[in-house]
């Protein structure tokens, strides 16, 4: 059986296709987009169309040349100079937006801040000033390692005025998931905090990132912002104040016209091997795209508040926190912490108290809140909301149906939106004043992005299931992988020959063209809407000195779509037990970051390989789903099976 037939998932049964459901009239009626021309307009001449997003942005210089593709090689907006942190600050403030709030900054301890485009732009400037001071330029990369703390969105901005690269490394990662990081992008230059908080504990932020920098030696200095006020170890020379610099930093600085096509970021993702991947994005057709898809996917109004819950750590925040909510000039919200602290109407609160009207979170929430209770929501005023989104994995239309009613009472429009870090912009989901939607299907794809459903051959299957792929580039894709090109082409180029992007999606279409998403057909996990891949988790296993081996399975989990199962073969002289397991799970969260750490260990003597000597994860997944086997002749030793079910039953 192919890997896509086997994600069957339980949409089907739960919601017929035949259903849908058309948005609230008024939304339609004040919706930016609400001409399904559009679609045609994009159709009939896809480059056009893009221009016209790009000039949405300010250019220092035009563009000589849409498009160059030389498979599976894009440049967009050939010959154009523009500058990212101008886009999202100077120009708003030219046009007398300064005193327009940019960020309502909630610390989880109960700590605020309002911060205007104007103030934003002061920290952004001192900050890039602080960077040239201490020798990064045009090119440069510097690694960010911070909490959701406003200084997070300054450096990044500070980094992109300046030209130089940024690197966000998610706060949650480990020492080593922060060394490695910094190792392959050779930064110059770190930015941390002294801690963060996350349900009421402090995070030792720079205590790991000590951590890290002892195995750093491409880092000459590190800033270090002031969150948690306690006394921590600052190495002279090395270690700075981020507010000590800023006090005495020159208030302006001239942003650096960049090329279209200079790098502006580089964003680790897990790959199928061991070794995280950098994504590469550039600046024009990035920001392109994430200005654009921001405007027509949440219907910007001027006076919307719009919350993101993603971590800036992730693709989702950089796209949706930084660089489109700030390119559009938007009021948006950034909270720290975590959604059950104080209580588990955290979120309710925040959205009550800011008047938040759109809110985009992730499925796994959604499942949380699901599994807390309507009470939580209910002590709320909610009635702010206009518009609600989903991202990060398929959402399931129970989670969607509840999420419709008890957050969005019925009148918010959902949009389901499909991406990756890969395509920088969201690229498949709803026109809200347009589509009807159907709750577990992401719909369709947005206007100028060609998505098909291919099959093992690239032939186009218009109904079932099949591969997701974009069939023609597209301005915010990725323009490859940070110092490793056959790694790009293999990845993501191969399949089809170059011909088409193979996205690593299972997906279906149904009979009106909808696509439903039905998870990931390679050996990457999707745990709480996160990528990490198995091979990444086998390594941190076998690194520890008990482990010989080991094979690990994402299988499905009521909150987290995806928990991890770690199957291991203890070295000779080693047994299971629960301390063991402790102790194991405690390496990876060690390694990896806590995210990685495995929901359950099993000890067992073997695990199932093919003849080639592949491990085969459908059987384990099936053994620690507790399903009944399938056909295991091609196995190498169809026993092993067998003995693990067994076993894994009396667990
Ligand atoms: C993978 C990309 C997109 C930003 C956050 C994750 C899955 C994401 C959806 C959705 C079904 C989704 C896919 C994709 N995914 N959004 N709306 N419906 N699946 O970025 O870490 O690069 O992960 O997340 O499997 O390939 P990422």
């Amino acid at each position: 059986m192919d890997p896509v037939s086997q994600c069957k998932t339980e949409v089907d049964v739960l919601w017929s296709e035949e259903k849908t459901l058309q948005p609230p009239e008024n939304f339609k009626n004040r919706a930016n987009v609400k001409d399904p021309v559009i679609y045609r307009q994009a159709f009939q001449d896809r480059l056009k169309f893009w221009e016209e997003c790009a000039r949405r942005l300010d250019w220092y210089q035009p563009w000589d040349k849409v498009l160059e593709w030389n498979s599976p090689f894009a440049k967009w907006f050939i010959g154009g100079k523009l500058n990212a942190s101008y886009n999202c600050l100077d120009r708003h403030i030219e046009a007398h937006l300064g005193k327009k709030i940019a960020i309502y900054w909630e610390g989880e301890n109960g700590n605020t801040k309002a911060l205007t485009y104007q103030d934003v732009y002061e920290h952004v400037n001192k900050m890039a000033n602080v960077l040239k001071s201490m020798g990064i330029r045009k090119g440069d990369r510097v690694a960010i390692y911070l909490p959701m703390v406003p200084e997070a969105i300054f450096a990044m901005l500070a980094c992109s005025r300046i030209g130089a690269v940024h690197t966000v490394v998610f706060g949650g990662f480990s020492a080593e998931a922060l060394r490695d990081r910094i190792n392959d992008a050779q930064a110059k230059l770190l930015i941390t905090a002294d801690g963060g908080w996350r349900r009421g504990a402090m995070v030792p932020i720079k205590t790991m990132a000590d951590a890290a920098l002892g195995q750093t030696p491409c880092i000459e200095h590190v800033i270090v912002v002031q969150r948690i006020g306690q006394d921590i170890p600052m190495k002279q020379g090395r270690d700075h104040w981020w507010h000590d610099l800023w006090e005495k930093a020159e208030a302006y600085c001239e942003p650096e016209p960049m090329d279209a096509e200079d790098i502006l970021y580089i964003l680790y993702t897990s790959g199928t091997t061991g070794k995280p991947k950098g994504i590469v994005h550039t600046t024009g057709g990035y920001l392109t795209g994430v200005n654009v898809t921001m405007d027509w996917v949440f219907d910007l109004k001027s006076n919307d508040v719009f919350w993101c819950t993603a971590d800036v750590g992730w693709v989702t925040g950089h796209s949706y926190v930084v660089y489109g909510p700030m390119s559009n000039g938007v009021t948006q919200v950034m909270y720290e912490g975590a959604p059950d602290f104080p209580e588990r109407n955290r979120f309710w609160e925040i959205i009550q108290k800011y008047k938040v009207t759109i809110l985009y979170t992730a499925p796994t929430a959604i499942r949380a809140f699901m599994k807390w209770g309507v009470q939580w929501p209910k002590s709320c005023d909610l009635s702010s909301l206009r518009l609600l989104g989903s991202v990060g994995e398929p959402i399931n239309p129970e989670a969607w149906l509840w999420y419709y009613e008890n957050i969005g009472h019925g009148h918010c429009p959902i949009v389901d939106t499909w991406w990756q870090t890969e395509t920088g912009a969201i690229m498949i989901t709803s026109l809200p004043g347009i589509t009807a939607m159907k709750p577990g299907s992401a719909t369709k794809a947005l206007p100028g992005i060609d998505a098909e459903i291919l099959n093992e051959e690239g032939e186009i299957i218009k109904e079932g299931g099949g591969f997701l792929s974009i069939t023609s580039p597209w301005p915010s894709m990725l323009r490859g992988i940070w110092g490793d090109v056959q790694r790009y082409k293999d990845t993501y180029w191969s399949k089809w020959q170059g011909k088409s992007y193979f996205a690593g999606d299972g997906a279906r279409r149904d009979k009106d063209g909808y696509f439903w998403f039905m998870g990931r057909v390679d050996d990457i996990m999707l745990v709480a809407g996160h990528n990490i891949s198995t091979a990444e988790v086998e390594s941190a296993l076998v690194d520890h000195s008990m482990v010989a081996e080991s094979a690990v399975v994402g299988v499905s989990d009521e909150v987290k779509g995806q928990a991890i199962v770690a199957f291991v073969i203890l070295k000779d002289g080693n047994r299971p037990s629960k301390e063991a397991e402790g102790l194991l799970k405690e390496h990876v969260s060690q390694k990896i970051g806590a995210l990685a750490r495995p929901k359950q260990i099993l000890f067992t003597s073997d695990v199932p390989k093919t003849r080639s000597g592949k491990i085969m994860r459908r059987l384990l997944r099936d053994v620690a789903e507790g399903r009944a086997l399938g056909d295991v002749t091609t196995l190498a030793d169809s026993l092993v099976v067998a003995e693990l079910k067994k076993q894994y039953d009396e667990v």
